[in-house]
């Protein structure tokens, strides 16, 4: 299969072609999603949550996304691999987010970067890709800054639009490639879709988008409690999961588990 490049984004918008994207943490999944022809993983800070039990994408550095990024970006072999720049990495100024993005890029096999925030972190998208590298933008709700926010929090709503269609011109002139749109209300993001050349890519922000991102995890079902009303589930792995354990652990103490069949003479 052709690679997926930054252009394919742009004439996805074009054609009125949905782009799909979901979070991978590994190659397992990767090698999956890759195969059912999802567009792009997303490496994402919610690996914080997902893959190292923390309670928000805060602590998460750079050096615990390095080795699940490069997993995910060798196993696939058309999804464009996009490495999330974590909380810290990239806040302090153009240089350091510079310097972060071609870590990922050196060390990974990642396609593009992308981090957090419009008109604050323009100068930081400028920069990176100034030096070659594509950037995908993240605006609406931004989970690295929860606690300026004031928690999770529908971004965009009334006299807010003029905010996030502000944001959205910033990181389109910056020069990235696509931007993410989070829980942000349908009607907003339509109305950013409508101003921007680059593609919108909604996480929680409706169907008036040019593509769809999901968090793996969420969309199949292995996150055990609560999930954002924008999730729809289309497995029940927790469930799967949890029910197959049971009946191993059954087997073996009845002795079902290893029969002749699975044991070698
Ligand atoms: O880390 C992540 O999974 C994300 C998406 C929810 C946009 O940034
Ligand atoms: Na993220």
């Amino acid at each position: 299969p052709r690679r997926v490049r930054t252009r394919h984004f742009q004439n996805a918008k074009r054609d009125g072609i949905k782009i799909t994207g979901l979070t991978s943490y590994d190659q397992l999944t990767a090698r999956i999603f890759d195969e059912a022809g999802i567009d792009f993983l997303l490496v994402g800070d919610s690996s914080g949550n997902n893959v190292f039990g923390y309670e928000t994408t805060l602590p998460v550095t750079v050096d615990e996304l390095i080795p699940l990024t490069r997993a995910v970006a060798g196993a696939v072999k058309r999804a464009f691999v996009v490495a999330d720049m974590p909380f810290g990495s990239y806040e302090v100024g153009a240089e350091e987010a510079l310097h972060t993005a071609i870590r990922f890029m050196k060390e990974t096999g990642a396609h593009a970067v992308k981090l957090e925030g419009g008109t604050r972190s323009a100068e930081q998208i400028r920069r990176i890709v100034q030096a070659g590298i594509p950037v995908m933008a993240h605006i609406g709700y931004t989970p690295q800054s929860e606690h300026g926010l004031g928690g999770h929090i529908i971004q965009g709503r009334g006299d807010a639009v003029e905010r996030l269609l502000a944001d959205a011109k910033a990181v389109e002139e910056a020069g990235a490639f696509a931007v993410v749109l989070e829980m942000v209300p349908s009607d907003a993001a339509r109305q950013v879709t409508e101003l921007l050349e680059i593609p919108t890519i909604s996480v929680g922000a409706g169907a008036h988008t040019d593509g769809q991102l999901l968090v793996w995890t969420d969309w199949a079902g292995l996150t055990t409690g609560r999930v954002p009303k924008f999730v729809k589930q289309y497995a029940d792995l927790a469930g799967i999961l949890g029910r197959a354990a049971a009946e191993w652990r059954t087997d073996v103490a009845n002795g079902t588990y290893p029969s002749p069949e699975h044991s070698y003479e």
